[in-house]
């Protein structure tokens, strides 16, 4: 068993506001963390993955030693939160949103100077390493100008480079690739393969399933304060829905039927009329992208015509609806980068 690099031993948060309605004045509290114990392990990409309003920041601000939880503590790189923090904030990089604390007034360059000697990075060893964060997250275009010259991305690749600037062992990023176009967020999602690589261990938190399933080694949902489910991607993929799905429309004679049906890992075949007349295959089976070749071969000859094929496969979304019957993506910025390769054609 590898070792816990982060111990969360049961951190709730609740915050308490003024709430202000029809004239009438009350505090209303919210518990944003319910009870929360994880481990997570040295070398690991951990994915926190939840709706909006999940919690994600919230358990990340109580990690970075910047939210004194209201119940339970953690540990990172064997330091308590409550009571070493400075240790625990020599363990880490990290990366907020919303608040990029970054200075406006100061250039990119002199930020990162800036907060490499806040972290007590002595002076050569920081004008080298941001020599190298220039180049590895391609900054000489912006890095001397002014900070509130930036672009919203730009400004996101500078808080990036600002959680590197020690190079801790230890990441927390929280939703990085936000406001990031298509391409920029791709390659910050390889960078933080390679810092894994070379062995950071990184908690990343987002919204977008598709990028918990590629970058984590494991995922924690989180829902309304409280962990759903937690694993692999595919532990969790195979813990709601045992089957992928195949759907074929055209015109399939019974032994197309009946060729599908005896494939080894085909599990069900239905079969329905469409109103156009075509015929409509869902080919329930274990492993819709390995078993598609044969799929195919086995619905075609005897006069079949297949007019349409789809394999769907099981999803952190499909997990995410089947723990809490809701969707994650209900999210105009989930919608920017569906939307943003159709632009480039
Ligand atoms: N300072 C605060 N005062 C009152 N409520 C707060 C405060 N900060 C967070 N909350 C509430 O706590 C809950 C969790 O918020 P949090 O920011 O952790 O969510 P999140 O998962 O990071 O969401 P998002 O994806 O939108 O960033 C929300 O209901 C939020 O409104
Ligand atoms: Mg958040």
């Amino acid at each position: 068993m590898p070792e816990a690099i982060i111990h969360v031993d049961r951190i709730s948060k609740t915050f308490v506001s003024k709430v202000r309605k029809k004239g009438h004045r009350e505090k209303k509290a919210v518990a944003a963390l319910k009870d929360v114990s994880l481990d997570i392990f040295d070398g690991e990409v951990f994915g926190l993955l939840g709706p909006n309003g999940a919690g994600k920041t919230t358990l990340i601000k109580c990690l970075t030693t910047l939210l004194l939880p209201t119940s339970g503590t953690a540990s990172i790189n064997g330091f308590d939160v409550l009571k070493d923090d400075a240790q625990v904030r020599a363990s880490i990089g990290c990366m907020l949103m919303g608040d990029r604390g970054l200075y406006w007034k100061l250039t990119g360059r002199e930020n990162l100077d800036y907060f490499g000697a806040l972290y007590h990075v002595p002076r050569d060893a920081r004008r080298k390493r941001i020599e190298d964060l220039v180049a590895l997250l391609k900054l000489d275009e912006f890095v001397d100008r002014t900070v509130e010259t930036y672009s919203s991305g730009q400004k996101m690749i500078l808080a990036f480079a600002k959680a590197l600037i020690n190079d801790a062992p230890i990441l927390f990023l929280d939703e990085p690739t936000v406001t990031m176009d298509v391409p920029t967020a791709r390659e910050l999602r390889h960078i933080v393969k390679e810092l894994n690589r070379q062995g950071k261990t990184i908690v990343y938190t987002t919204h977008l399933m598709h990028e918990a399933e590629e970058l984590c080694n494991r995922v924690g949902i989180i829902d309304h304060g409280e962990i759903i489910a937690l694993g692999s991607p595919a532990e969790l993929k195979t813990s709601v829905v045992h089957e992928d799905v195949v759907s074929m429309e055209g015109v399939f004679p019974d032994a197309s039927v009946g060729r599908l049906r005896s494939i080894a890992g085909v599990r069900e075949v239905a079969v329905a009329t469409e109103a156009s007349g075509l015929m409509k295959l869902d080919v329930m089976c274990d492993d819709s992208r390995a078993l598609l070749p044969r799929i195919i071969e086995a619905a075609t000859g005897n006069g079949a015509a297949i007019e349409y094929i789809k394999p769907k496969e099981v999803t952190l979304e499909d997990v995410f609806i089947a723990k809490t019957g809701r969707t994650l993506s209900v999210d105009t910025r989930v919608l920017g980068e569906r939307e943003a390769p159709r632009r480039g054609g």
